[in-house]
């Protein structure tokens, strides 16, 4: 028997914060490190749903290896034999799968979608941010027709054949994307009971949370305004760090970040956000348990030497991860994934071929 395959797919994405380092990224790395011996581990950028809304495709390709040196540069193995990188495009098969399954899902099953329904009414309503209040709605309707791709309406469609055709049976996906991974389940489901055993089913979400722990890091907050999460669409970028800023501008960010007016430190995630905040964020850097961060700092009356103890460990965590990126071994990244890409090919195809044939396109 082959292992089980636990695969996901890490978005393409310019301008990864200290959030998304602490709260996926490091989190998908120690999973892939921990369950390489038992498990196929299949990480790959979805390159193709990166253009399910606008983005600038000049910076794109450069912007996917970017990704993955990130990835390099985190931590993750590149030389362990069960670990798999690869670019969703560089496997045609995941495009082939998809028109298949599309003929197979209902207009009204994607109309559902909540990511759709969000992503596509955002997008309508940035088109239409002129328009005055009465006319609004109606125009909003008529926009979104017209702006919103039938890339995004399916969506669901792709990253379920990106599931499928590797057998997944594990697959880490935040909370915004369960109602994805049970569209994965329920045409996979369809398609077996249509035409046989094709695909392999993967874990309802329920069983991925036992699976990976539902606790998927802790929730870094905006450093200006502590009661929202940490987020790239905050427009100042005051109250983001990300992982490309100088170790003096991250500095200054913590050094200027809210606090409160109580003048002790306290863990109090309710009423003092922002030096919860802060204290969570130097757990995090420093690799120190947050107990003991909390039993050094409580009662203490200078938020002054907090700050400057969280700046101090995240100019070091910066340093560190911005010179392991410089290092990345470019020649070595590039046979990973070409070689990967390869393999991924193999069996995607494999997998191709039995519905090809169930369906009727080959004999
Ligand atoms: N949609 C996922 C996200 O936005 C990325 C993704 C694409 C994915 N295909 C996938 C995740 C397949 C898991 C499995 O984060």
């Amino acid at each position: 028997m082959s292992k089980p395959v636990i695969l996901t797919g890490l978005r393409a994405n310019n301008d990864l914060h200290i959030g998304n380092y602490f709260g996926a990224l490091l989190p998908l790395i120690d999973m892939a490190k921990n369950r390489a011996d038992e498990y196929e581990i299949n990480l790959f950028v979805p390159d193709l749903h990166s253009f399910t809304t606008p983005i600038d495709h000049s910076t794109l390709y450069e912007q996917i290896l970017h990704n993955v040196r990130l990835f390099a540069a985190a931590g993750l193995p590149l030389d362990h034999p069960n670990i798999h990188i690869y670019r969703q495009s560089y496997v045609p098969a995941h495009s082939e799968l998809t028109w298949i399954l599309d003929c197979f899902t209902g207009f009204g099953e994607m109309s559902r979608m909540t990511q759709f329904k969000d992503k596509s009414q955002k997008q309508a309503s940035i088109d239409l941010a002129n328009a005055d209040d009465a006319e609004h709605h109606r125009e909003v309707a008529r926009e979104l027709f017209r702006s919103t791709s039938v890339g995004l309406f399916n969506y669901p469609v792709l990253m379920a054949a990106d599931i499928l055709l590797y057998g997944a049976t594990y697959v880490p996906v935040g909370d915004d994307q369960s109602q994805h991974l049970e569209f994965a389940r329920d045409i996979a489901e369809r398609m077996n009971s249509r035409f046989g055993e094709l695909f392999t089913i993967p874990k309802p979400v329920k069983e991925q949370h036992e699976f990976f722990g539902k606790d998927q890091g802790l929730r870094i907050k905006d450093l200006v305004d502590p009661t929202k999460k940490m987020s790239k669409s905050d427009e100042t970028g005051r109250g983001i760090i990300f992982l490309g800023d100088t170790p003096e501008a991250a500095a200054k960010k913590i050094m200027g970040a809210t606090t409160d007016s109580v003048g002790l430190i306290h863990y109090d995630p309710q009423n003092q956000p922002g030096v919860t905040n802060l204290l969570q964020i130097l757990a995090l850097a420093s690799s120190e348990p947050l107990d003991s961060v909390i039993d050094r700092f409580d009662g203490q009356t200078s938020y002054g030497a907090l700050k400057e103890a969280v700046a101090g460990s995240l100019s070091q965590l910066l340093q560190g991860f911005q010179a392991k990126l410089s290092e990345v071994d470019e020649g070595a990244l590039m046979a990973k994934l070409e070689a990967d890409e390869k393999q991924m090919n193999e069996t995607a195809n494999a997998t191709l071929l039995n519905v090809q044939k169930a369906v009727g396109l080959r004999i």
